[in-house]
């Protein structure tokens, strides 16, 4: 009895971990883009990866600094030319189209650096083997020639919601009546003005998307492979799409289930702060307001004008303020403001006496807000930003302001809508729903990546993304719609008039 007993257990047990085992997959993780905060994103999923048993390779420009278990760095660092920091402070119609230009070039730059360094190319050489190849997609298509030469299949990451040039790709569709553009902050209710020039300035990058930055990276490419399909065949070959959104914020968005909303994964159980700022914000009694334009808008690059307006504002409420500063001082040195150029963002923002965050709605401290439920007063500069700042206001996480309407009436009221303790109960349910989530966003993250290698040979992409452009917009049918009763009419007109014109020659003969 004794021994079948434990025969059987024996057999339980082989099965449990059988079962449990996960099966360790070779990772190439390719991220040619120099940005610093994207990549500080990424790295959290990369190390989850890794710390599930994963043989992670990572191409990129920020190796890490202690080995880590299972990941192995291939660094670009030394070619690192920072490019944060250098966007204009003014989100103009042609500061758009200009920033956006530039991005695509640094793209095909990006490109070269990464098919010129030798251990990149050391990866083909020797025939690696990847289970699935994760990499960014931004501004550059170039990783998508590398996934190919390699045979392995692609899963993509944003550390935003989606680009305008990759809506088609995943057949997603960009409707300007009610699609929320990145570079406007008309939300999903935008004026006419704003659709026009949503849907003029998305025709413009997609044009620049194509002839600057693909065409040249299949150039950059076919020096080095001979056999690389057209980029945008590729980028519809993505398995899988990780967004950085959440429909808690951005609203319901229509998405093929190949394209998987994960925002949130990056944000970190807080840290104890340090004792100084500790015991500054423990020691307010109306709360703390924390203040950060991240690296957009430099004190330096503040105007007077704007920054009297925020510091009188400042001065009529009653909160401690801790504010991003990259200066020793700031004018007058008011007693109840804390200023330092380097501030552990997540860490203050989880402390329960902060209350409110005014900034400038970049999404990695608006998510970081949203976890720990402190509203937003967002005044966006550019890129992504307005549309960050409409779907704060649109979600009930905060309020925006134009910064061209930064008055000081204009800025107390806001903060005083933000401070109201019923908008703060309501960001604090809004977080607790962000929340909650049958998996976690890292979870579900990890998994589609790991299923991307599983099933290598299936494709879900959207049938929409294969549809070509008049008969996705059903051109053809209305043309025929409207064609042949405008024919059948033309043709009665014409009879008509036929008819007309004899009877009146008849009449004069007459
Ligand atoms: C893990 O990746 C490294 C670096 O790419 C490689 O040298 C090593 O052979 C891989 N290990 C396994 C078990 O595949
Ligand atoms: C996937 O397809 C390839 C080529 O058709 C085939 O050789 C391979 O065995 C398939 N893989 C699986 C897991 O079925």
């Amino acid at each position: 009895m004794k021994i079948i007993l434990t025969l059987y257990c024996a057999i339980v047990l082989t099965t449990f971990i059988e079962i449990n085992q996960v099966h360790s997959l070779n990772i190439l993780g390719v991220f040619p883009f120099p940005g610093k905060s994207h990549f500080f994103v990424f790295e959290t999923y990369l190390k989850a990866l890794s710390k599930k048993g994963h043989n992670m390779t990572v191409i990129s420009y920020f190796p890490q600094n202690q080995p880590i278990e299972n990941y192995h760095d291939i660094s670009l660092a030394e070619k690192l030319k920072d490019i944060e920091g250098e966007f204009p402070d003014e989100n103009s119609f042609w500061n758009i189209l200009k920033v956006a230009s530039s991005l695509v070039e640094l793209g095909t730059k990006n490109c070269k650096t990464l098919l010129e360094n030798k251990n990149v190319q050391n990866l083909w050489k020797t025939k690696s083997k990847f289970d699935v190849v994760v990499t960014e997609q931004f501004n550059s298509d170039c990783s998508l020639g590398l996934a190919h030469a390699l045979n392995a299949p692609v899963v993509g990451l944003t550390t935003h919601a989606l680009m305008p040039w990759h809506f088609s790709r995943f057949g997603v569709p960009f409707n300007p009546s009610y699609v929320s553009f990145m570079y406007l902050n008309g939300g999903t209710k935008p004026t006419l003005y704003q659709r026009l020039k949503s849907v003029i300035i998305s025709a413009y990058l997609r044009l620049i998307y194509k002839y600057l930055g693909q065409r040249v990276e299949q150039n950059t490419l076919a020096q080095y492979f001979d056999d690389i399909p057209p980029l945008e065949e590729l980028g519809r070959n993505i398995k899988f799409q990780l967004l950085y959104t959440n429909f808690v914020h951005f609203g319901s968005n229509i998405f093929p289930p190949n394209v998987i909303e994960v925002g949130g994964y990056h944000v970190a159980s807080p840290k104890q702060l340090p004792d100084e700022l500790r015991k500054f914000i423990e020691a307010s009694q109306h709360g703390v307001i924390y203040i950060s334009f991240g690296s957009m808008l430099r004190a330096a690059s503040m105007s007077r004008n704007q920054l009297e307006t925020i510091l009188s504002t400042l001065s009529e409420l009653p909160q401690r303020v801790i504010w991003k500063w990259e200066e020793d001082s700031i004018p007058g040195n008011p007693k109840n403001i804390y200023i330092s150029n380097w501030l552990p963002q997540n860490d203050i923002l989880a402390h329960p006496n902060v209350i409110a965050f005014y900034s400038h709605s970049g999404l990695l401290g608006t998510t970081e807000a949203l976890y720990h439920g402190v509203p937003v007063l967002a005044m966006p500069i550019f890129g992504d930003q307005p549309s960050n700042a409409a779907a704060i206001e649109e979600s009930g996480l905060g309020v925006q302001i134009d910064l061209k309407e930064l008055t000081k009436e204009n800025l107390l009221k806001k903060f005083r809508t933000i401070l109201d303790p019923r908008f703060q109960a309501n960001v604090k349910l809004l977080s607790q729903a962000w929340r909650d989530r049958p998996t976690s966003a890292m979870e579900s993250a990890v998994h589609w990546t790991e299923f991307a290698a599983r099933y290598q040979n299936f494709t879900f992409r959207s049938a929409a993304a294969d549809v070509p452009f008049y008969q996705y917009l059903c051109l053809d049918i209305f043309c025929i719609l409207l064609g042949i009763p405008a024919a059948i009419i033309c043709i009665i007109l014409t009879c008509l008039l036929n008819y007309k014109i004899k009877s009146k020659k008849k009449s004069k003969k007459e």
